[in-house]
């Protein structure tokens, strides 16, 4: 697909992953998650606005009993680099403490945001915190944060559709496409 953005630079997005290979992943990570939360209640958190479609699939997917938060954070830095200082834009409504936390993000890339986000949640004494990425880029971390589910992984290039965005854009789209300049 072949598309103008507002600023009339033409890109092109390339499939990556179909919307039926990630609905198929979306119910392998549920199996997972159901097995290692037996008898328990989980609290996901969605940070905002990225992971909003994969938790929305997620959530229907999983059996395990589930209720649902949300945070909204930005990074200060450039626009495509993260500089680990996080803005909290939206606050959960929902004390964690005493909870089983999942937080369900979109990309986990230089790991700089979620670092922060995991010890600003620690800090209010969860019973458990776990983390689930739709999209790992193991090649830019530089933090250690652990994640303990992922959806696929990847090295580089950047990525929109099903939740993701470029300048707000695309994130209606399906599938997952990979971002070319042409
Ligand atoms: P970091 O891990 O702090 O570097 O930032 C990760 C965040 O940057 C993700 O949660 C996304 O919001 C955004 N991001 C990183 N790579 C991409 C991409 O390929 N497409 C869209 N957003 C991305
Ligand atoms: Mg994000």
């Amino acid at each position: 697909m072949t598309t103008t953005n507002a600023s009339d630079v033409k890109l092109s997005l390339t499939p990556l992953f179909s919307a039926g290979e990630i609905a198929a992943r979306v119910a392998e990570l549920a199996t997972q998650i159901d097995k290692d939360y037996q008898g328990r209640e989980i609290l996901m958190i969605a940070v905002l606005k990225g992971s909003f479609l994969f938790i929305a699939d997620l959530i229907r997917a999983v059996k395990t009993p589930t209720i649902i938060d949300f945070v909204r954070l930005a990074s200060y830095g450039s626009a495509t680099q993260s500089s680990g200082i996080i803005e909290v834009r939206k606050d959960l409504e929902m004390s964690i403490k005493g909870k089983d936390v999942l937080v369900v993000e979109d990309i986990v890339d230089s790991g700089l945001t979620l670092e922060s986000l995991r010890n600003m949640l620690l800090n209010r004494q969860p019973a458990s915190l776990k983390i689930c990425t739709l999209i790992d880029k193991q090649a830019q971390r530089v933090t250690n944060v652990p994640v303990d589910y992922i959806g696929f992984s990847m090295d580089n290039g950047f990525i929109v559709g099903y939740g993701l965005d470029l300048d707000e854009r695309y994130r209606d789209l399906p599938d997952i496409r990979v971002v070319e300049g042409v």
